[in-house]
């Protein structure tokens, strides 16, 4: 014994309940332990609801912590109906005035019955809260609720007018304050609107707390800001930006391990896989390297390269379905003027991409899984998301890795094709298409499509691209592969569907055609 120390047992060992895996990350996966209040300040239309929105998804996907957005214009919509004209917005209207109030206080009460719930609480008060008298208003009812919350304000100042022009039109005119109404019309009367907040506008200043002042999604300005979640809060909006991008997500073409029907492993392309290679690379070339335009003398379209990312895990499948995509160096001009010389989809092989890893049951069937570990199989079917394979991988372990990933999306301004593979894609559609964490394991993610993603102030847009149809994939006499584990589980949209496999199954009006 070293020293002549004596070896005793650890007389209250942690023990796992018969045939438990180690718990879920989940549960260890925060260390948040305080609730805070989030209070917006901005003009309209400097893309306030986008950041409150994104902060709060972010939270409540990756770290599991319930997260709210309250935003005061609801409120406004149903107690004095959506159309309201631009003096309604005027400071010196009084009735307008105490109206905006009333919305205020409406919105207030039911953050405050929010955030008194038991546990870690976020909620994000979304309004301009442009005076410092409203601030005050503010924080004088969380005092008087005696809420025990941090609270920060998130300040959005947006000065570029192009900028605002653009928020403007492709943002507030499909609100409902403007729908089905003219929209020259709708512009005229939002930019009346925003005059009147700025004759009574104050930014955020050191007496008003501790604040994070975001300016033209490049400048930032953090002052007195403490603690786990509201430096998260800081993190996370210094990685943002509001304005529009894509993203192109795909698995690799077919690999020989989904031709048998196995998992995981790191296996190479079939010759489906290698076509599929190729006309993605064809994809990438006609669509998503170039910015199509009309040229409004001609009425033709212009095309004009554009700046555009390529990732890859680091597994031979999907490197090899990258390989034919062209690099070529393009100059590109930014709004700015920046010029710079870009290696357009120059690859990066990123190890978060590799696809959830089964452990112990890699490069199995799942029928060889079930009649090997019918246990662990059961299991699985109960929890997927929670599930752990032995000594493998769950979709919250794949989940928390995906965070710094997620986030270097939100910061990027190009285009990004991602080459990945389903449990990975499942859990990047589910952030930005708004799912819960608990559909993530379920989404259809098919072999030989894109998934376009948009993502936009409101929510996201999706498109799918199917470039190969399953007929050309059973070219080589082989039975179609499963390519997910056939479950009896629930649909995203709550249904049940029976031991389907997900190449099968999608809501998707493409993916439901006889041939994709
Ligand atoms: O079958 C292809 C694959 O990418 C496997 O490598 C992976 O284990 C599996 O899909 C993930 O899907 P599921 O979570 O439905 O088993």
């Amino acid at each position: 014994n070293p020293a002549g120390a004596v070896i005793v047992d650890n007389p209250m060992p942690h023990r796992l309940p018969e045939g438990e895996n180690a718990a879920p990350l989940e549960v260890i996966g925060t260390t948040a332990s305080d609730k805070l209040v989030i209070i917006m300040v901005g003009l309209p239309a400097t893309g306030k609801t986008h950041i409150a929105k994104r902060i709060c998804r972010f939270l409540s996907f990756f770290h599991d912590i319930p997260s709210m957005l309250f935003n005061v214009g609801d409120y406004r919509r149903q107690l004095f109906g959506a159309k309201m004209p631009a003096d309604f917005y005027d400071p010196s209207n009084a009735e307008g005035l105490a109206s905006r109030t009333m919305a205020c206080d409406a919105a207030l009460a039911d953050l405050i019955d929010y955030v008194k719930q038991d546990g870690v609480r976020v909620a994000a008060f979304d309004a301009t809260n442009s005076t410092r008298e409203r601030r005050r208003h503010i924080m004088q009812r969380l005092k008087d609720a005696g809420l025990g919350a941090k609270r920060m304000f998130v300040e959005s100042i947006c000065d570029q007018e192009g900028l605002l022009e653009e928020n403007i039109r492709k943002v507030k005119l499909s609100t409902p304050d403007y729908r089905d109404m003219d929209p020259e019309e709708a512009v005229i009367d939002f930019k009346k609107r925003r005059e009147n907040y700025l004759k009574v506008y104050e930014p955020i200043d050191e007496i008003d707390g501790p604040h994070v002042k975001i300016i033209n999604s490049k400048k930032f300005i953090v002052c007195n800001i403490r603690g786990y979640l509201p430096l998260k809060v800081v993190h996370f909006v210094m990685n943002l930006h509001t304005l529009p991008r894509t993203f192109y997500l795909t698995r690799h073409g077919q690999s020989e391990y989904n031709l048998l029907g196995k998992i995981g492993g790191d296996s190479g392309l079939t010759p489906a896989g290698t076509e599929y290679a190729r006309r993605l690379a064809l994809f990438a070339k006609e669509y998503i390297a170039n910015d199509a335009e009309e040229d409004p003398s001609t009425g033709e379209e212009v095309k004009t390269a554009r700046p555009a990312r390529l990732w890859t895990s680091t597994l031979r499948r999907t490197k090899e379905t990258a390989q034919f995509i062209e690099h070529n160096t393009i100059h590109h001009t930014y709004d700015n003027g920046d010029t710079i010389a870009w290696m357009q989809f120059r690859p990066m092989a990123r190890r978060n991409l590799d696809e959830l890893y089964a452990g112990t049951c890699d490069g199995m069937t799942y029928k060889e899984i079930e009649k090997v570990y019918p246990d662990e199989f059961e299991r699985r079917q109960r929890d997927k998301l929670a599930y752990r394979y032995p000594r493998g991988e769950s979709y919250m372990d794949v989940t928390l890795r995906l965070e710094p990933l997620a986030q270097e999306m939100e910061r990027t301004r190009e285009p990004v094709l991602i080459v990945a593979h389903q449990g990975i894609l499942r859990i990047l559609y589910a952030y930005f298409m708004g799912l819960d964490r608990k559909e993530a394991p379920y989404v259809s993610i098919p072999l030989n499509n894109v998934i376009e993603l948009t993502p936009h102030a409101y929510g996201c847009n999706e498109k799918r691209f199917c470039l190969m149809a399953k007929e050309e994939m059973l070219n080589d006499g082989q039975d179609e592969p499963v390519t997910s584990m056939p479950t009896k589980r629930r649909s995203i949209h709550g249904t049940t569907a029976e031991a389907v496999p997900a190449t099968h199954y999608s809501t998707d009006p493409v993916m439901n055609a006889p041939s994709c």
